[in-house]
């Protein structure tokens, strides 16, 4: 990404003056062994900015999906987490995937594909008319379980177009609040984790759904027991605080943030919503942005003329990577970092991330 020059990333004090040099071999290297190599570099909006100066493609999980199935490229080196190198695996498995660190993992991930067989076959029992969407941020094992995929730039648009009335939404318990709203179903909160008695959730979800009869609602969206440790932690006192300082300022949130926070909100998007609202609203030019800080240092960077207020927070996984790991990848194509998935999930999987896409465009 040409936003990202050197002496700005020096200035901002996004990286030590004293590493410049080393940062400016590096993106050579990795320019030289990517043209050498015909490899891709796509790059997630929370990476590190001399990551997503040296990428390919910068974008959302969505984007990223896409791009990195359709890119006519001899390797990838998958600069996001681990389930992202993952789905580009399962979408075009010919090609060989690298993770730069096998630390970049994902809170909202790990989930247990037992669990959330066993939680179909609990719907099942109560004669529930439902389908499985997965938030992409899980692994195949989970998502080859799954009617359809989604990402938090089309959820509700796809939760709209399935013709179930009923959704188990696996694993965001916030990001099916999001969906609940829009498509009109009833939020049926999650269990506690790993503590799933049939009996007790099921005495605390039927009364809701009576509700959500009387109510004349869609259907209902049972949300799983997952979250994301960077945006559950947000708090409406982050918002308020906002508020107070600067009553102007446009409040934007990520999907995955807590259902009191994004009502709070002015708007709930991806991150590449967040990166085109900004673009397209040159007449906001002051916002708070909750979600992880890579995305609003980006977006200070791309809009200097604009102020960001940030109670954002680190993801320490998407910040596993860096740009030494990056070039290590690229150069060595370790046989350790090399994703893949097992072929009896990784078709399953597939079926659901298409049909995701077909769905969501
Ligand atoms: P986006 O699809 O909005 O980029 O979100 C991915 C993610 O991991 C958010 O925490
Ligand atoms: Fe996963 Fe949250 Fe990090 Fe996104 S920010 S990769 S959802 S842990």
């Amino acid at each position: 990404m040409s936003f990202v020059a050197l002496d700005r990333l020096v200035k901002k004090q996004l990286i030590p003056e004293t590493s410049a040099a080393r940062v400016a071999f590096l993106w050579d290297e990795i320019r030289r062994l990517k043209k050498e190599k015909r490899a891709f570099l796509p790059a997630h909006n929370y990476q590190l900015p001399e990551i997503q100066a040296v990428a390919d493609f910068v974008g959302d999980s969505f984007e990223l999906a896409v791009k990195s199935r359709d890119i006519d490229s001899r390797l990838v080196v998958f600069c996001g987490v681990r389930f992202m190198a993952e789905g580009c695996y399962t979408l075009a498995p010919e090609r060989p995937v690298y993770l730069p660190s096998l630390q970049a993992l994902c809170s909202l991930a790990e989930v247990d594909a037992d669990e959330v067989a066993e939680r179909q076959d609990f719907l099942r029992s109560l004669g529930r008319n439902f389908v499985t969407m997965t938030y992409v941020n899980t692994y195949a094992d989970v998502k080859a379980l799954s009617d359809t995929c989604c990402t938090s730039s089309n959820a509700p648009k796809i939760a709209a177009r399935l013709g179930a009335p009923d959704i188990l939404f696996v694993p965001d318990q916030n990001l099916a609040y999001q969906v609940a709203l829009q498509t009109r179903r009833m939020y049926l909160p999650p269990p506690d984790p790993h503590q799933f008695s049939p009996q007790e959730y099921k005495e605390r979800i039927e009364p809701l759904m009576r509700e959500g009869e009387r109510q004349g609602l869609v259907g209902n969206v049972f949300a799983w027991e997952g979250a994301c440790h960077v945006h559950h932690a947000m708090t409406l006192e982050d918002i308020a605080h906002i508020r107070r300082d600067d009553p102007e300022a446009v409040v934007i949130v990520h999907g995955e943030v807590r259902p009191e926070l994004q009502e709070e909100a002015d708007e709930v998007m991806s991150t590449s919503g967040m990166v085109r609202y900004v673009a397209e609203h040159p007449e906001k030019k002051k916002l708070a942005i909750l979600t992880e800080c890579g995305l609003v240092v980006r977006l200070e960077l791309e809009n200097p003329e604009k102020q960001f207020y940030k109670p954002c927070r680190l993801c320490r996984y998407m910040k596993a990577n860096d740009l030494e790991n990056v070039y290590e990848t690229l150069r060595d194509e370790p046989a350790e970092r090399r994703i893949t998935v097992p072929e009896s999930v990784r078709t399953g999987a597939a079926l659901a991330m298409q049909r995701m896409i077909e769905l969501a465009t």
